[in-house]
């Protein structure tokens, strides 16, 4: 055994509480004081379409541009090329004379002027940022495609022209097409519609890439034209049309109690028919046209109203659902009273479309049809989002509609106000949005101490909150995607005001949650979890969020900080009643250890040994990547506890949770 490594413990124990002699902070614990309660849901999540969260993200789809939609502004098709490389020829263009449904008008048209098995006409899909690879995988291949029909000429009395009727290759491919790593064939296609459903399995020595590529090749001549291509690697549950799993497990490891969705601003869309129309992302995808969203890009909708609830469901969380209310971003707004009547029928709709149970239920019954015959849980609705930016002023009006027709039929609802411009009526909840820089949080670290609270007044919601240092339109390469560490001290030391006052704020979320790093991939600058087709990471802001989330209790027992002058700690105690355990977080912003002491009062018994978690790094300036995606995580030490008061010491640059039991006198 090394002596000196074995010694180690001791001699810094000792140092610590040299140090700790004189500890100049001091924070005390009061456990025999009433405790204020702490929300059970008060981490969740809030996700919109942004930054290819959905498309491009969690929605696995691999496929970009699947149904054609997309628009050019050359001759180029988004995302499919030709390749006529082995000497085939022909052409692609987008139709819409060959309709797979009134929701997807436009199909591929594929001209197979000369080919054969030597020289096949490829068609290709690079995906989003490419099409991940990975070894031992197996993908769902699905499109629609018809072949054109046998052509009669009159003169000659015989068919001059004979119907497509060839097998089609599907393949997975590097770049160029000098790696395939797999490969299949479909069933003859005919000349209606119809839908192919295939397999591609990887091999094991398949090396991991981003930057693959789906190829179909044809080797007859003829026409054929193609709809709805979809490609899905293996899904979160083996869901068809589900979610990736690696973003459902980080999500997880959130420990979320709620989801909110669909936006955010998606939800409100730019104008008037670029809301989300819930009723527009229901049922088979070739009846979804997808819309466009406001965020510059096209959504397929391929992420609808029951995909939002089959991922509350998956994550066994609250959906916090927002309803459109009438008012979207480019100042349009839908006049309260009879005008708006339609929206708040439509709001009525899709609360009963979600949660009706009757049997004579339209709404019940399409939702059983659609395979969820059981009603969803639901709580919690907001109306709009942030309404504050109506110019017209029409929100509390709006609101009031709103509000009143749901409490009629559905009083148990929890109905959040998307801003505080509501005076006719008191909204179960208002959501806060808050997007400042750390300077601003480490300033207002009281913001919600000073927040008036009780009867009359309702709780708070921050639905969307995260410290941006630049402005949030940074959406090019001059910054990280994703938060540095600096503002991971001031997201943890404003979460610890959030859940101080979490009698008040009963839920909050970080937002923008996802982000995909590949170059124009985002348009938002600074968000909590980034990601390629391949792989993600979080970010030093999601590592302090989870320290947050996975350890707290319910109720808050009374504490006080003393530090010493221009020192900041922002700290926040929760315990949990039933076992006793209790959970200190103290950040230290800067760049110098500090100690302190922790005074418990009121405890009858004191753990002798806790767990220390705490995550920091040497640099504000230090950061995880999609290269480099774990340097900044936390670590896990045990903490020793000689009594009911103790010094603890926190390095530089450190979050800190402390874990321990103590008892109080029932
Ligand atoms: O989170 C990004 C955007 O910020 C949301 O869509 C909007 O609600 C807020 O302004």
């Amino acid at each position: 055994m090394n002596i000196k490594k074995s010694l180690l413990p001791l001699l810094l124990a000792t140092a610590s509480s040299a140090m700790a002699q004189d500890a100049p902070n001091t924070l005390e614990i009061d456990l025999s004081a009433k405790p204020k309660p702490v929300s059970p849901i008060l981490y969740g999540l809030m996700t919109e379409e942004i930054n290819y969260s959905y498309d491009g993200g969690l929605y696995a789809e691999l496929i970009r541009n699947r149904a054609f939609l997309d628009p050019s502004k050359s001759k180029d098709i988004p995302n499919w090329s030709l390749d006529l490389k082995a000497g085939a020829q022909g052409a692609i263009r987008v139709v819409d004379t060959t309709p797979l449904t009134d929701k997807l008008p436009n199909s591929l048209e594929v001209e197979i002027q000369s080919a054969g098995a030597d020289k096949p006409l490829r068609v290709l899909n690079n995906g989003y940022w490419g099409i991940p690879i990975k070894p031992d995988t197996t993908y769902r291949v699905s499109f629609y495609v018809r072949g054109n029909p046998a052509k009669w000429n009159k003169d000659l009395k015989k068919n001059d022209v004979e119907p497509f009727s060839g097998s089609l290759d599907v393949s997975l491919e590097n770049a160029d097409g000098s790696v395939v790593y797999a490969k299949t064939s479909s069933p003859a296609v005919n000349k209606q519609w119809q839908k192919m459903e295939l397999t591609l399995k990887t091999g094991p020595d398949v090396k991991p890439t981003t930057d693959g590529r789906f190829v179909i090749s044809v080797k007859d001549p003829g026409k054929i034209w193609l709809s709805l291509v979809s490609l899905f690697p293996p899904t979160y549950k083996d869901r068809p049309n589900g979610f990736r799993i690696d973003l459902m497990e980080k999500m997880l490891a959130m420990k979320p109690k709620f989801l909110r969705f669909p936006g955010g601003n998606y939800l409100q869309g730019d104008r008037l028919w670029e809301r989300f129309d819930w009723k527009a992302t229901l049922g088979p995808l070739p009846f979804r046209s997808g819309h466009q969203g406001c965020w510059n890009y096209r959504s397929t909708d391929g992420m609808g109203l029951m995909e939002f609830m089959t991922w509350c469901e998956d994550l066994g969380v609250e959906p916090v659902l927002g309803l459109y209310a009438g008012y979207s971003l480019k100042q349009q707004y839908v006049q309260p009273g009879p005008l708006l009547e339609y929206y708040v029928q439509e709001a009525l709709d899709e609360i009963e479309f979600l949660t009706g149970d009757a049997k004579t239920s339209y709404w019940r019954a399409l939702r059983a049809k659609y395979g969820h015959p059981e009603p969803y849980k639901l709580k919690y609705v907001e109306i709009g989002n942030e309404d504050m930016y109506d110019k017209a002023g029409t929100y509390d009006a709006r609101y009031t509609q709103f509000y009143d027709a749901i409490k009629a039929k559905y009083p148990d609802l929890q109905v959040i106000a998307s801003c505080r411009a509501v005076k006719s009526r008191k909204p179960d909840i208002v959501d806060d949005h808050f997007y400042k820089k750390s300077e601003w949080n480490f300033k207002n670290l009281d913001y919600y101490d000073k927040e008036r609270r009780g009867e009359g007044y309702p709780k708070v919601f921050v639905g969307e909150w995260a410290t941006v240092e630049s402005s949030w339109t940074v959406k090019d390469d001059s910054i990280p995607p994703t938060p540095n560490f600096g503002a991971a001290l001031s997201d943890a030391a404003w979460m610890t005001g959030l859940e101080r006052n979490s009698d008040l704020v009963v839920m909050h979320c970080y937002a923008p949650l996802f982000v995909n790093v590949n170059p124009r991939g985002r348009q938002w600058s600074t968000n909590l979890i980034g990601y390629n087709n391949l792989e993600s990471y979080g970010s030093p802001s999601y590592y302090a969020w989870n320290l947050f989330a996975n350890h707290v209790g319910d109720v808050t027992p009374p504490s006080k900080l003393q530090t010493a002058e221009n020192v900041q700690l922002p700290h926040s105690v929760t315990r949990d009643s039933a076992t006793g355990k209790t959970f200190v977080k103290i950040v230290n912003p800067s760049d110098k250890p500090q100690t302190v002491r922790i005074k418990l009062t009121g405890a009858t018994e004191v753990g002798k040994t806790g767990k220390l978690e705490t995550l920091s790094a040497s640099s504000p300036n230090d950061t995880n990547s999609i290269t480099e995606p774990t340097k900044v995580m936390p670590v896990t030490s045990p903490l020793k506890i000689p009594g009911s008061s103790f010094d603890q010491t926190l390095p530089p640059y450190s979050i800190n949770v402390l874990e321990f039991s103590a008892n109080t006198k029932p």
